[in-house]
Formats: C-alpha cells, sequence, structure tokens
C-alpha cells in the first residue's frame, strides 16, 4: 500500500487505437462470412398471425430466413435483475408475441449484407394489434410500489426518521416535480455479434461490458455447457450501459450460424439499437425538501415513478442516490415502477444517480434563493461525515473539499446572488451554477493471474472490460508500480472468457475491483520474485531475477471479494451472475463525490443556450489513472451536457416505440457544444474501502451536471426549469 499519486502515464493502448489496430466485434471480415440482417415489427404490441418469407426466402445470396416458426429449441436465457444474463426476461422469435414496436421478428443470413437488407424489407407479417402504453401516464399503464415486489428484498424503500412531520413542521419548504426522458447510450460502436461454430464449440466475438453474461445466457439459451461458449471482447467502443447484458441478436446469430455451418455477422443497426437493447427509463420525481430557518435540512422525501417493462422489473434505486447527498436530519425515499410497452429498460450511465441528483441538487438551489443563502454555503453547511439512510459513517466523503475547490477555480466569489444580474457584452443573459453528484462506491469479486517472463514482458489478465475508459492503462500503472517496470511493458488480458472469469464491468467499480486484485497480484509475485532470490528483490527487475535463476517465466494468482462477502460469491462470479457489493459495507458506507460549476451564455434573441465554461472537481479516492481519469471527468460532462440539453427518446403515443431512432434526430452535443471543462481531483486515497484506496469515477462524473446547468439557466432568466431536456423552446 503505497501512499504516493500515480503518475500521468500516457493511455497504454493509445497508439494502437490511432493507427486502427485493435479488433472490435465487428471487424471481423474473413471469407465465407454470412451477414444477417433484421426484420422488425411496425406494431405496437400485438402478435403475428402469419410470416410470409417467400420473397425474402428468393432474394440471390440469401442462406437462411430464421423466424419463430424455424428457430428450433431456444429458451430465454433470463432477466439479469431476476437471477438470468439478458436485460430482458423476453427473447423475441420464440413465439408470434409483439411486445412492443421494433422487436426483431426475423433474422436474414445471405453472402452479402446487401442481400441480407433487401431481404429483411421483404419479410411480410401480418399482425392482431393490441393497444399499447409507452409513456408514463399513457392508459392502460400499471403502477406498483416497489417495495410490494420481491426487488424490496434488494432495494428497500429508505425511511430515516419521520420526514413527514419533519417536513410538515419544518419553516422554510421546497415541493417540486421534475420529468426525466427515456434516452439511449448510443455507443458509437454498433451493436454486433460474429457467431462461429467450431463443431460443438461456439465462438462469439462480440463488444460487451459483460462476456460472462453472453458466455452463460447463450449456452442457457441454446441448452449448452457454458464450457462450450467463448466469449471474446477485448475491446467496446463504448458501452455505458447498453451492452452490461446479453441482447437479443446474439443467440440469434448462434442459431443462424448453427443452421448454416457458417459463421455469421449480425451489426445492428443504430435504429434497432433503440429497440433490442435496454435504455436509460422515463422517470419523474416528487421531492419535498424542508429547513429551519438558518438552512439546516430537516427533512427530504423524494418519491419517484419510473418505467418499467410489462413483463420485468427493472428497479429503481432513486432515493438510494439522493439520500447521500446531505446530513438530512430525516429523509423517506419512494420507488413506484410503472409497466409500459417498450423493450425492458435498464442501466445507462449514472442510471438512477443523473436523475436522482438532477431533482434534489435543483431543490437544493431553490432552497438557497428561499433564504437567501449562498448556494455553495447552504450546501458546506448541510455536509455530514454520517450516512442519514444508514446511520453509518462514510468511508471516505471529502464533497466539502470538492465544492470550496471548485468555488476558488471558478472564480465563484465574483457571482452576483440574484437572476438575471450578470450579462456579456451583447446583452447575453450569463448565469453561473453549481451542483453535487454522488455514486455509490462498489466492490465485485475480481480473480487476477500475472505472469512476468524473463524478456521482460507483463501480463495480467484480470475481470474487466475495456470500453473506452482505460483499464489497461490504470492495470499497467497500478502492477508497474508494484514490479519496479515501465508501465508500457504491462500488457493486459480483458473481456475474454478464455482467460480468468470476467465479472460485468459497469456501475464504476471496474478500478476499486480489478486493480486491488491485480496489486495483490503483483504482491504475491514480489514474495515469489524473494523466493527465488532468497529475498532481495529491491536489486534487480523481475525479468534479471528470472533469468539469474533460469525461470522462463513465473505466474501467480491472486483473488478479492468486496468487504463482506461470502467465499460463494466467487462461484457466482464464475456462472457469470452479477456479484455486487456496496455501498453498504459491515460497519461503513463509500460514494464517490463530484460538485460542478458551470457558465451559461444565453442568447437574447434565439435563447440558445451555450455552455462555455465548466469546472468539476471529483472525490474518487486516489486516482489510478490521472490522464484517463481526466478524460472520463471531461466525457462524464458532455455526457452530462447532452442529457441535460439535448437528448431524449421521443414516444409518439400512436405508434409506440421510440420515433427519432437514429443519430440525426436523437440529437448529442458535439464539439461545438463543447467549451473549456477543467478537471481537478481531491486524490484522497481511501483505504478503508481497498488496498489501491479508489473509489469509482466513471459515472459520478455526469451525476449533478444537469443541476448545475438548469440552476445556472435559473440564475441566468430567473426560470426554473424542472423537465429535461431543457431546449430553447422552454425559455422562448
Ligand atoms: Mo454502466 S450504466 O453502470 O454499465
Amino acid at each position: 500500500m503505497s501512499d504516493m499519486p500515480f503518475p500521468a502515464t500516457p493511455r497504454v493502448d493509445a497508439l494502437d487505437k490511432v493507427r486502427g489496430r485493435p479488433i472490435f466485434g465487428a471487424d471481423d471480415a474473413r471469407p465465407g462470412l454470412l451477414h444477417a440482417a433484421l426484420a422488425v415489427a411496425t406494431i405496437g404490441k400485438g402478435r403475428i398471425t402469419a410470416l410470409d418469407t417467400k420473397a425474402a426466402s428468393a432474394v440471390p445470396g440469401v442462406r437462411l430466413v430464421l423466424t419463430h416458426e424455424t428457430v428450433g429449441t431456444v429458451k430465454s436465457a433470463g432477466f439479469i435483475i431476476g437471477g438470468g444474463y439478458a436485460f430482458q426476461s423476453f427473447q423475441p422469435m420464440l413465439s408470434p408475441a409483439i411486445a412492443h414496436r421494433g422487436q426483431y421478428i426475423a433474422l436474414i443470413a445471405a453472402d452479402t449484407l446487401e442481400a441480407a437488407i433487401e431481404a429483411a424489407h421483404l419479410v411480410k407479417a401480418s399482425y392482431v394489434v393490441e393497444p399499447h402504453s409507452v409513456t408514463l401516464d399513457a392508459p392502460g399503464t400499471e403502477t406498483v410500489n416497489q417495495a410490494d415486489t420481491p426487488l424490496n428484498n434488494f432495494f428497500p424503500e429508505i425511511h430515516a426518521g419521520d420526514a413527514d412531520n419533519a417536513y410538515s413542521d419544518a419553516a422554510v419548504k421546497i415541493e417540486a416535480v421534475f420529468n426525466c426522458p427515456p434516452q439511449h447510450q448510443n455507443p458509437i460502436e454498433l451493436i454486433a455479434t460474429v457467431a462461429e461454430w467450431q463443431g460443438d464449440k461456439l465462438v462469439i466475438h462480440e463488444s460487451t461490458q459483460n462476456a460472462e453474461a453472453i458466455r452463460h445466457g447463450v449456452a442457457t439459451a441454446l441448452g449448452l455447457e457454458p464450457e462450450q461458449v467463448e466469449v471474446i471482447s477485448p475491446f467496446a467502443g463504448g458501452g455505458f450501459g447498453q451492452k452490461n447484458s446479453l441482447q437479443m441478436q446474439t443467440v440469434m446469430a448462434a442459431v443462424a450460424a448453427r443452421q448454416t455451418g457458417r459463421p455469421v455477422k449480425l451489426v445492428v443497426p443504430r435504429s434497432s439499437g433503440f429497440h433490442g437493447a435496454s435504455f436509460r427509463p422515463a422517470s419523474r420525481h416528487h421531492i419535498r425538501l424542508g429547513a429551519d430557518k438558518s438552512g439546516k435540512m430537516l427533512a427530504a422525501i423524494h418519491e419517484v415513478d419510473a418505467q418499467t417493462s410489462r413483463r420485468d422489473l427493472f428497479p429503481g434505486e432513486y432515493a438510494a442516490t439522493s439520500s447521500r447527498l446531505y446530513g438530512y436530519q430525516s429523509f423517506r425515499g419512494l420507488e413506484r415502477l410503472v409497466h409500459t410497452d417498450v423493450q425492458t429498460p435498464g442501466y445507462m450511465r449514472a442510471p438512477f444517480e443523473h436523475p436522482a441528483c438532477f431533482a434534489m441538487e435543483s431543490c437544493v438551489d431553490e432552497l438557497a434563493y428561499e433564504l437567501g443563502q449562498d448556494p455553495v454555503a447552504l450546501r458546506l453547511a448541510n455536509d455530514t461525515t454520517r450516512d442519514t439512510a444508514t446511520g453509518r459513517p462514510f468511508s471516505s466523503r471529502h464533497v466539502g473539499e470538492c465544492l470550496r475547490r471548485g468555488a476558488e477555480r471558478f472564480g465563484w466569489e465574483r457571482r452576483s446572488m440574484a437572476p438575471q444580474s450578470m450579462h456579456g457584452d451583447d446583452g447575453t443573459q450569463i448565469g453561473w451554477g453549481v451542483a453535487t453528484g454522488t455514486y455509490p462506491g462498489i466492490i465485485v469479486p475480481a480473480i487476477a493471474r500475472l505472469k512476468v517472463t524473463d524478456d521482460g514482458r507483463v501480463v495480467i489478465s484480470v475481470g474487466g472490460h475495456e470500453m473506452g475508459q482505460g483499464i489497461r492503462t490504470a492495470l499497467a500503472n497500478a502492477v508497474a508500480r508494484k514490479l519496479g517496470v515501465p508501465p508500457e511493458r504491462v500488457a493486459a488480458v480483458v473481456g475474454d472468457t478464455r482467460a480468468v472469469p470476467q465479472h460485468l464491468t459497469a456501475g464504476s467499480w471496474g478500478t476499486a475491483s480489478a486493480i486491488p486484485t491485480a496489486i495483490d497480484a503483483a504482491d504475491a509475485m514480489l514474495k515469489a520474485l524473494a523466493e527465488l532470490t532468497h529475498g532481495n528483490v529491491a536489486a534487480r527487475a523481475p525479468a534479471q531475477i528470472l533469468k539469474a535463476a533460469g525461470r522462463p517465466s513465473l505466474e501467480v494468482e491472486a483473488q478479492r471479494k468486496a468487504p463482506g462477502q461470502p467465499d460463494a460469491i466467487f462461484a457466482r462470479l464464475r456462472s457469470g451472475l452479477p456479484s455486487i457489493g456496496g455501498p453498504v459495507y459491515g460497519d461503513y458506507v463509500t460514494f464517490s463525490y463530484i460538485a460542478h460549476f458551470v457558465e451559461v451564455r444565453i442568447e437574447p434573441n434565439t435563447r440558445r443556450i451555450r455552455v462555455p465554461r465548466v469546472v468539476s472537481v471529483a472525490d474518487c479516492g486516489r486516482v489510478v489513472s490521472p490522464r484517463t481519469a481526466e478524460s472520463q471527468v471531461r466525457g462524464g460532462v458532455v455526457w452530462g451536457i447532452g442529457a441535460t440539453l439535448r437528448e431524449a427518446s421521443e414516444v409518439d403515443p400512436r405508434f409506440g416505440g421510440f420515433l427519432n431512432a437514429d443519430l440525426a434526430e436523437y440529437v448529442l452535443p458535439v464539439n461545438a457544444d463543447i467549451g473549456s471543462i477543467e478537471v481537478e481531483f481531491i486524490d484522497k486515497p481511501d483505504f478503508t474501502f481497498n488496498n489501491a484506496g479508489a473509489k469509482g469515477l466513471g459515472e459520478v462524473s455526469m451525476t449533478g451536471v444537469a443541476a448545475a446547468i438548469a440552476n445556472a439557466v435559473f440564475h441566468a432568466t430567473g426560470r426554473r426549469l424542472r423537465d429535461l431536456p431543457i431546449r430553447i423552446e422552454h425559455l422562448l
């Protein structure tokens, strides 16, 4: 355990990446590969009564038209929240049922992609149409209290003190409702599967955050032993939660490969990515925040209605976030799930934390204005060292320092409090806003295998996936420092079920899970090397020690789990099931924090909102890889700007599904939308949490961005906007 900051090592795979060397899921172009395309449902809900595939089959080059009538014996791999492996329990193409618009109804495999696409358009389906409900308020939805479902065992309501009475007695009350739209992850690398049978063995190349779930899920669906399936995913071009479990195309590509006896490549078009994988559900937040006249927060109540699908219960954990922002004297959280006719929603980068922080941190700004207190000072005055929800202490919490450093760097003391009081020379309205964000500190079990060879190479195999965040660089930094070798000599094997077990990489737990295990493995290696040199390790590099001892290589293994997890968790890890520990551990609670300071400029005539400047200061414990960490925070802030000012998956109640299902109509921020983003880290290690002192970073980066922007818009215009996204039309 070293208390030294880590060096800003350049990204170890940067050179390869800019030269196009990494192999992604859809890069396979071998001779003999069949190309697949999908036909999709054109109704909002119902049942197929007839499928005419004659014209599709007649297209030259078509080798297979796969439908529910020809798929053979296949079963659902099960819902990942219910002990299965897929993002939803409903596997399309196993029956005539249509759960939602855009659902897959046929897969065509052909010699060329062109033939497959042409044939997909020629599949003719007849339907019985049933009424559908897609939005939270549509007639025909059904709402359940999460506490009345089996989810209550894992995500219970939060009741700390008597929040209802404390709220009704409070001298100052803020009450507001916030709406967050459905959104889709849209990783630039499309969802894609290459499936290939080698005798009885199935090899799947797919960019994923969860190679082990694909392996076990496909095995379940096809009745195979998990040992018969290999999943290879060295890189993913973004995942953001969309690639965190088995999707609906993978099993079908494997069936097509088996039926045709040829490898099949299926690249899911952007439009189908809006319906064949998970998304961020719509959510509505009713917040009540009560304080005394000094600003002490006496009570907060956070009630949420969140969208789920008709068949599955995708849990809401919104209040689990908002309850961690301050030292409220009492708190009550309630989640309701609204069944709608969509594919099952899932985790989209900061899934609960982004909407929860938007709602609560907007209310805290309202409270500051109600009290006439500076928004930073009000937040500092309500900071805490004790978790309201559980009564336990935080293992570390430096959100106050994030606020103080951010305020200084941003120049917050030059802000005038009154709304509409700051202007540019051209009449532009200027607003300065602040908000904090938080994200749970989670650890999952990991197994690491570390090998050094006498030519100086070091290979670390560990559970983890590289989806752009830089896990290889973080691993190289941690292992290199321990072993005293240059980081560029450390290669990492991740995302490959042929190596060690691959737990889902999500929830910003990658660093706090893989790095401590890699450090354990490096410690074991130092011990093994010391045995070779009779205790004199410091004198020589590992390769020299091996040469002197006449050993070509040395390999060690280490395993690690979250504090308090039973040993049986490793069996769960090996079976590809989520094995998540935290954020509440035996006697403490762990969260990461961030403070964002945002400047908006609103053009007086068009009301166009720009974000020229952001300062973000994060407390993620020890920063293991400063270069990639800074890039994570920049990316998170950009993602937050998109979530606040651009992104919404649009529903036309007449049709169902999501209509703006492409990058032309699903509006994202582009380079011209992004100004200066300054990033700073507290970089104080949390050794209570693990031996690396690292908490988690990816997702906390975007939490609070939406509230900081909305609060800045209020400061600029005097208008509170509580529905996302905030667009020009809301300021006209
Ligand atoms: Mo991420 S939304 O935790 O895959």
